[in-house]
């Protein structure tokens, strides 16, 4: 059976960095209320007017370069996303169009955070057909067009002009989400590799839609209520925080004990722990159930926040760039997200 081999990497965090400071301007929050409950210090956004194919499209050509690859090369694009550009088509298409990958087949995943997880596996299922050499991973998100406080001048601090009284309230009912989502965007080039041992060793997938009401956006083709029927808030994400961080860190160690069970390896044995940056206490309180040591989890949320289903491969081109992934190295997948979808992948690179 052919495996699959990490072939290039590349990412995109568009303009300048927004500290929590500059969030406080719109919305009732702190420096230090941030810092302490979720380790973000600072995210991008997305410009206005650009969506998420539009970061995609210079972390795949990143991606591709670092392969020393031609557009011509890839067989197919998955696209991770949560904030497509369109309710449809999906963002694979228009970014394999402005790639010069016109006719290449383009899937969109719909398991938001989680989604980097579901692409690795269908990955390396695609790859074991003939005809399919090398996938375009891509994750890429514009939470941006979604925040519950849109004046970016205020934002930026390049006016005197303070929110309204009504947007100051709207932004700040949301503050609980509104300040832990950033934009960017990652891609993976992943190529067939007929090395023996390489490739995906086991894959550990959940998803349960009992808890969808959980982190959500509900708005959507309901019939007598198409995108919300005009209820503004039904547009905005709903999340119950402090469930979902449960849920997270009661799931998430579960997964990774049963994708070694099933590769026969040891916990101990994987060189990095790749986790979704959700929440730094949430990959904390991993480490401590896992018993491993945190510096097996690398963390950048510090810098860019949460980028849904772009963390993982952001993270994944730092970690290629600056040395610290070498081939050989045992890697371990991990997400939980929406929906809820959550899991683990453990990939031999
Ligand atoms: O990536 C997809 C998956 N998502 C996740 O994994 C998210 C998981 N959840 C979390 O990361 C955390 O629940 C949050 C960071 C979203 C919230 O942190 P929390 O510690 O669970 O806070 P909370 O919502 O329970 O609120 C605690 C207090 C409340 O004040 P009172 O009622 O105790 O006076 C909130 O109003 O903190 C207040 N609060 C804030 N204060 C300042 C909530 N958000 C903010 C804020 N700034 N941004």
């Amino acid at each position: 059976m052919p495996g699959l081999t990490i072939a290039g990497t590349g990412r995109y965090l568009p303009g300048r960095a927004y500290t929590n400071h500059d969030l406080a301007r719109v919305l009732d929050t702190n420096d230090e209320w941030i810092r302490q409950r979720t380790g973000i210090v600072q995210r991008h956004y997305c410009p206005v007017g650009q969506g998420a194919a539009d970061l995609a499209l210079p972390a795949c050509q990143e991606a591709l370069a670092s392969a020393g690859l031609e557009p011509r090369d890839i067989d197919f694009i998955l696209f991770n996303t949560m904030t497509p550009d369109h309710l449809f088509p999906g963002s694979g298409t228009l970014v394999g169009a402005r790639l010069g990958c016109a006719g290449v087949p383009a899937l969109d995943f719909r398991a938001q955070c989680a989604a980097m997880l579901y692409s690795f596996q269908v990955a390396d299922a695609l790859l074991s057909r003939d005809g399919i050499r090398r996938i375009l991973i891509v994750g890429a998100e514009a939470h941006a067009a979604l925040m519950p406080w849109l004046d970016r001048e205020i934002l930026e601090g390049t006016t005197q002009r303070k929110p309204s009284p009504e947007a100051w309230e709207l932004a700040s009912r949301h503050r609980g989400w509104g300040v832990v989502f950033g934009d960017g965007a990652g891609a993976v080039v992943v190529e067939r590799s007929e090395e023996q041992g390489t490739g995906v060793l086991a894959v550990d997938l959940h998803s349960d839609g009992n808890d969808a009401a959980q982190l959500c956006i509900p708005a959507g083709f309901r019939v007598g209520s198409y995108l919300g029927g005009g209820d503004p808030d039904s547009t905005l994400i709903h999340m119950q925080g402090r469930e979902v961080f449960k849920q997270a860190v009661l799931r998430l160690p579960r997964s990774v004990e049963a994708v070694c069970e099933t590769a026969g390896v040891r916990v101990s044995d994987v060189d990095w722990f790749i986790a979704h940056q959700a929440n730094q206490r949430i990959n904390d309180a991993v480490c401590e159930r896992l018993g491993i040591r945190p510096e097996t989890m690398p963390s950048n949320i510090e810098r860019y926040g949460n980028t849904s289903a772009a963390t993982i491969p952001i993270l994944l081109d730092e970690m290629r760039r600056d040395g610290r992934l070498q081939r050989g190295q045992l890697i371990c997948l991990l997400a939980f997200g929406a929906g809820f979808h959550w899991g683990s992948v453990l990939v031999r690179i």
